[in-house]
């Protein structure tokens, strides 16, 4: 049905993808560059659904969200939100998004996103997300690339997934631990039972433990049914455990006792449940770093990790990169060229939100280049010259994260001057001006070192 959808965001090639998407699936759409317009936007008409970015510059994404649902408490609000800001995305979700999509995105996820989010919105009630295994392309056959890293990890894949063992996926942001995951479900004797995503990062705390367990009418205010827990639903499938390093401690506890037990309450519940499910958990952080800290509980720790699968990232295997662009210029519609020059350029960038991003752009650049050819001309700024340090323009009101600026390029230079010192740590310490011993420490809290 015809839907009518403010989109706001200050970056105006967001604006455009998902205006022509949007529009695309038959939608009304407006579109605002900032949230002092949203905001007067919102006063003048009723919106089905709002997706709003939540970092713009004087008026931000929370707010926007909080005007909408003031005025009309049944539009539907989808949070856009950057790399690493889950707690703001969390935060969101409290004040009544009904979902979050990470930047960059796929096209096809803000699809199946609005849709459900639009659907759901008609028979409001379980907004959780929850997925199950659909009748798609196996993962396996979508994994793309030959690099010996990328060939090193399919040949480990049916041997991991025979075994009867929990298998904890580890890598930085986009390297492909979700594809991995459910690669690890479908090639396992559990692949006709369901394989359920649960993403420990972005349920609310209070939220999470009945989640998983599920709970017992009455348990709890709103618990006006019995229900069932992500436990329960996957049966005797593979329950995946996505960002596991944001599980809070208290639950650490208690999904440590079920797998000890095999079993496990519902909340406010007597009844002991048994379970017989496979945890395949994923995180992008360095998880010995938190059992040092005490964040993560160590025999948790080890009864996850029986089976560790490193996924590297995609800058390690550069010779992947254009095979991954051809793979996705031919899943795109209409089918088009990339000139040699593009190529070379896209080649070149380190690609630091790896094959997500390189997904992302690959799917802007199909949206923003006319005629037939992707050219060097369509590519944007910050991937043709990488090096550029993004310097301050302005603050906005909503101020910046300089913690997550400053981590952000220390990790950059430590990875150069390890790439310039063809791994030799030694040599790379001397090129950032570091005691070896503290360059070791700071490779190990981004988690950049070889395993150890
Ligand atoms: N080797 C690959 N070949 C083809 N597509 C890939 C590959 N690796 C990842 N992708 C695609 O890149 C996108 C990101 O992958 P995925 O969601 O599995 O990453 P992730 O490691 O779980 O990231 P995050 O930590 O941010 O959740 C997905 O669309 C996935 O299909
Ligand atoms: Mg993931």
């Amino acid at each position: 049905m015809r839907k009518k959808i403010l989109i706001v965001d200050d970056e105006q090639s967001m604006r455009e993808v998902l205006g022509i998407l949007l529009e695309k699936e038959g939608h009304d759409v407006t579109s605002c560059e900032g949230g002092v317009a949203a905001l007067k936007a919102l006063q003048k008409a009723v919106f089905d659904m709002v997706i709003t970015d939540l970092k713009m510059p004087e008026v931000g994404g929370i707010e926007v969200l909080r005007s909408a649902k003031s005025v009309n408490p049944d539009t539907v609000v989808l949070v856009i939100t950057a790399f690493g800001t889950a707690e703001s995305a969390v935060e969101a979700m409290k004040l009544g998004a009904c979902d979050y999509i990470n930047k960059p995105f796929k096209v096809d996820d803000i699809r199946y996103i609005v849709k459900e989010a639009l659907d759901s919105s008609e028979q409001p009630l379980d907004k959780t997300k929850l997925e199950m295994s659909r009748h798609e392309e196996p993962a396996l056959q979508k994994i793309i690339g030959q690099s010996a890293a990328i060939r090193e990890v399919l040949e480990l894949l049916p041997k991991i997934a025979v075994s009867e063992a929990n298998v904890m996926i580890t890598g930085e942001s986009g390297t492909g631990k979700e594809l991995v995951a459910k690669a690890v479900h479908q090639l396992s004797s559990r692949k006709a039972a369901p394989f359920v995503t649960v993403n420990c990062g972005a349920i609310p705390e209070n939220l999470l433990e009945s989640e998983l367990f599920g709970h017992v009418k009455g348990a709890f205010t709103n618990a006006v049914a019995n229900k069932k827990g992500l436990f329960e639903i996957a049966g005797e499938g593979t329950l995946f455990l996505d960002e596991i390093g944001d599980l809070p401690l208290p639950l650490q506890v208690k999904m440590l006792r079920v797998l000890e037990d095999g079993a496990f309450r519902r909340v406010g519940g007597t009844d002991v449940i048994c379970v017989d499910v496979r945890i395949v958990s994923a995180t992008n952080k360095n998880l010995k770093e938190a059992l040092k800290e005490g964040t993560f509980r160590e025999d948790l720790y080890y009864r996850l990790n029986v089976l560790p699968l490193k996924l590297p990232p995609l800058r390690n295997r550069t010779e992947d990169v254009s095979l991954l662009i051809r793979h996705f210029l031919g899943k795109f519609k209409p089918l088009k060229k990339i000139s040699h020059e593009a190529m070379e350029i896209l080649s070149r960038y380190p690609w630091w939100g790896n094959v997500r991003e390189l997904e992302n752009t690959m799917e802007r650049l199909m949206v923003l280049s006319s005629g037939g050819t992707i050219t060097e001309e369509n590519i944007p700024d910050e991937i043709r010259m990488p090096d550029s340090l993004p310097l301050p323009q302005d603050i906005p009101v909503g101020g910046v994260n300089l913690d997550g600026i400053i981590e952000d390029i220390e990790k950059r230079y430590l990875i150069k001057a390890l790439q310039n010192a063809k791994g030799v740590k030694t040599d790379a310490a001397k090129l950032l001006n570091l005691s070896f011993r503290s360059f070791r420490h700071r490779l190990s809290k981004y988690d950049l070192g070889e395993k150890d």
